[in-house]
């Protein structure tokens, strides 16, 4: 497998008794997600589609991605959400998060659309000017206000700059195949279109064309990435809480719950790692946080943060459990040095790869924390290829709905996102909002 999950960090945590104790419970969620009798049962697209996805759109991203990689030196991806998350995430587990300084012959990669900050967005946009530009805007609803602001704006940039009918060469659209204005005012101006299925939500979306284009546009095999998928959907598809990593995970973040622990932290010791964290926090964040309960999710990357909220997981509040995803081979290969007059003392490292320090780093904090009380899972991944990245959205998204299930929420709405988008279209002054904005007015004063 290239996921494995090593439970001896939850000694005096947590016994295999009570995982067993639960198996019932966590072998009825799965069952619940594989027979498809639960709720949200209509948003389940992302079980089967590492094997049974649109061919010929996959075929036709292939096709984009080279044309996007000919046509420009920058490519724009506009989405907010699960509209860009895995994209991102993607890119810099796969390539780097320095993707863009690196010497390479696919462009540069802005994610924009999923903030409001009139600097964030002008210093995209002054990036554009001298450059070729190809823009990806992304939205399942095709009415989030952030990337449609967004995608304003750069229609205009691209439209002054090349013309229309030039700049349609250089729009993909990726969104709902018949609903939305986004949909709609694609098929108007003949931008080339990629579909979110029905049957997959936004967050779990990584897999089909919105994350596919901008990973493929960045150099990486998504042919790759779909067989780690697939990979994924042959082993952990089965019942068997004994031997099932994917089922297991659920479980014991389950009973770590119950225990009391509020807060999981999903650790890497690779700073490629932290848009993946991100992604995952989006993932389990909006799946589960309904109903006043749910694991809130965060993230570390350590050793950076060992210096920052290290102390707090050390000897703060007991409120928390580490979910560590480790790496067994490293992507780069770094040697430390020899000095022979050892100036800096450093001579017992020296010949050694930066990655085995990196592991005792690691080894190291997994006994420091749970002797400071902090109980640790730790997921093996073999190494930071296309296809573990597959493997693992997999492995994530699987126990996100068989853990939701657990908990008994519906792990594919999020009816809360609602809110904010609610109060600002009213502070606004969208038509048909008159009402909430005189609540929120008098609310203000
Ligand atoms: O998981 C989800 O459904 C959300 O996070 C969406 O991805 C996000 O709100 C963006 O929505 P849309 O793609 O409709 O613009």
């Amino acid at each position: 497998m290239a996921v494995s999950l090593n439970e001896k960090y939850l000694t005096g945590f947590v016994t295999p008794d009570e995982v067993e104790k639960i198996s019932h419970l966590t072998r009825a969620a799965y069952r619940v997600v594989n027979d498809r009798s639960g709720v949200g049962n209509d948003f389940l697209g992302w079980v089967d589609l590492p094997v049974n996805y649109d061919k010929d759109e996959f075929s036709r991203i292939q096709k984009a991605s080279a044309k996007i990689q000919k046509m420009c030196d920058v490519f724009v991806v506009i989405g907010i959400g699960g509209s860009y998350l895995g994209a991102r995430a993607a890119i810099e587990f796969v390539k780097s998060p320095l993707y863009n300084n690196k010497k390479k012959d696919t462009p540069d990669i802005y994610f924009a659309g999923n903030s409001i900050s009139a600097s964030s967005l002008a210093d995209i946009l002054s990036i554009c000017e001298d450059k070729d530009v190809c823009i990806n805007v992304i939205s399942k609803s095709g009415t989030t206000t952030e990337p449609a602001v967004t995608f304003r704006i750069f229609r205009e940039l691209l439209e002054k700059k090349y013309g229309e009918e030039g700049a349609r060469e250089r729009i993909f659209v990726t969104t709902d195949k018949a609903r939305g204005k986004l949909k709609e005012f694609s098929t108007d101006k003949g931008y080339e279109t990629f579909v979110v299925p029905d049957d997959i939500g936004g967050r779990y979306s990584v897999l089909t064309a919105v994350g596919l284009l901008p990973i493929a546009v960045a150099g990486i095999d998504i042919c790759d990435m779909m067989n780690g998928a697939a990979d994924a959907r042959e082993k952990l598809n089965n019942d068997d809480v004994a031997t099932n990593p994917c089922l297991r995970y659920a479980a014991l973040r389950n009973i770590l719950y119950n225990k009391g622990k509020s807060i999981e932290i999903l650790v890497s010791y690779e700073p490629a790692v932290q848009m993946f964290c991100e992604w995952w926090k989006q993932l389990y964040g909006e799946s589960e946080g309904k109903d006043n309960k749910a694991l809130y999710p965060s993230s570390v990357i350590f050793s950076t943060d060992l210096h920052s909220l290290g102390q707090y997981i050390q000897e703060g509040l007991r409120t928390m459990f580490e979910t560590v995803i480790s790496f067994t081979s490293s992507n780069d290969s770094v040697v430390i040095p020899d000095d022979p007059n050892n100036i800096d003392g450093l001579n017992f490292l020296s010949g050694k790869e930066l990655h085995d320090v990196n592991k005792m780093a690691m080894t190291g904090t997994l006994f420091a924390h749970n002797d400071g009380g902090v109980p640790n899972l730790v997921i093996e991944v073999a190494d930071r290829s296309a296809f573990s990245f597959g493997y693992l959205v997999y492995f994530f998204e699987l126990a996100c709905a068989v853990s939701g299930y657990m908990l008994g929420v519906n792990p594919f709405d999020q009816p809360g996102v609602e809110a904010y988008k609610k109060n600002m279209y009213a502070l606004l002054g969208k038509s048909g909002f008159e009402e909430q904005k005189a609540a929120l007015e008098a609310r203000m004063k």
